[in-house]
């Protein structure tokens, strides 16, 4: 796998290419779909090897490489959106190297739509045992808003909950009254949703953390970034005839149409399945 192999000329017929491990980075696609109707798309959910979270940082570095080079290589894909927090908290910059075309991560767009969002300057992010622990947030907020008080906390479980399509039960509810007990106590008034995942939990997390705090999610903001970068490089797709929506899953792909469509809406009208290496 060499950048020789897997750089592709950018045009703008060509689709973007979006991955997560599973059902999170449709709230990035809805986002972009509503922004960049006319916009092709191939996503990818490695549903058949979610969750990312607590899989060490080696391991998911490695995933990412191999979904980006997959959708390089087989789509041709114009620009690569990791809309996973824990593959870009780990991958971006070699992704970035590797594929010869604009990779935009989630991160940096999610920090910078919550500091637009707080009054106080306290700001709490919620992210996987993967994205927290990598330390992403912490150094970029420490580079970017060094006078803000930033507030991280790991919420594992969250996304097995979302995956299995039990986004406002009990468990998940009293669940989120454990995890994010810290943040309520260090009084934040914006959450940033640092997993792609957690804004299909939105209801149970604000119901716990109150109507006074403002969350959060990466999700416009990552779509608003995606349309100025094609404007920019002249590869913004022309309209002229409907854009094709792909929707690939290493996983059950009858579950992945269910909830997917659920979790979406319409455009997901079918999966195709897709193995990849390990
Ligand atoms: N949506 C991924 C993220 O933003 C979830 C990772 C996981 O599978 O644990 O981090």
């Amino acid at each position: 796998m060499t950048a020789a192999t897997t750089a592709v000329e950018a045009v703008p017929d060509r689709p973007i290419g979006i991955f997560d491990s599973g059902f999170g980075g449709l709230t990035v696609v809805r986002s972009m779909i509503d922004l960049m109707p006319d916009e092709s798309l191939v996503y990818f959910g490695d549903t058949g090897r979610y969750p990312y979270g607590p899989r060490p940082a080696e391991e998911v570095r490695g995933f990412a490489l191999e979904i980006g080079e997959f959708l390089s290589r087989e789509f041709a894909c114009k620009l690569i959106v990791v809309a996973c927090n824990t593959a870009a908290s780990v991958a971006l910059e070699e992704l970035r190297a590797l594929l010869g075309v604009p990779v935009v991560g989630v991160i940096e767009p999610g920090m910078r739509a919550a500091l637009k969002t707080t009054e106080s300057g306290r700001v709490g992010v919620i992210g996987t045992v993967g994205t927290i622990g990598s330390g992403a947030y912490q150094e970029l907020a420490q580079r970017v808003a060094p006078t803000e008080e930033i507030f991280c906390a790991a919420c594992p479980g969250f996304v097995e909950f979302v995956e299995r399509g039990e986004t406002a039960s009990e468990q998940v509810h009293v669940l989120a009254e454990r995890l994010l007990a810290p943040l309520k106590r260090a009084g934040v008034d914006t959450l940033l949703l640092g997993c792609t995942h957690y804004p299909f939990l939105a209801r149970t997390i604000g119901d716990v953390m109150g109507r006074e705090v403002v969350l959060v999610s990466s999700a416009d903001e990552t779509a608003f970034d995606v349309k100025a970068l094609i404007e920019r490089e002249g590869i913004a797709r022309l309209a002229g005839g409907p854009p094709s929506h792909r929707w690939l899953s290493s996983g059950d792909v009858d579950w992945f149409v269910e909830m997917g469509r659920r979790l979406l809406g319409p455009e997901l009208e079918s999966a195709e399945k897709v193995e990849l290496g390990s």
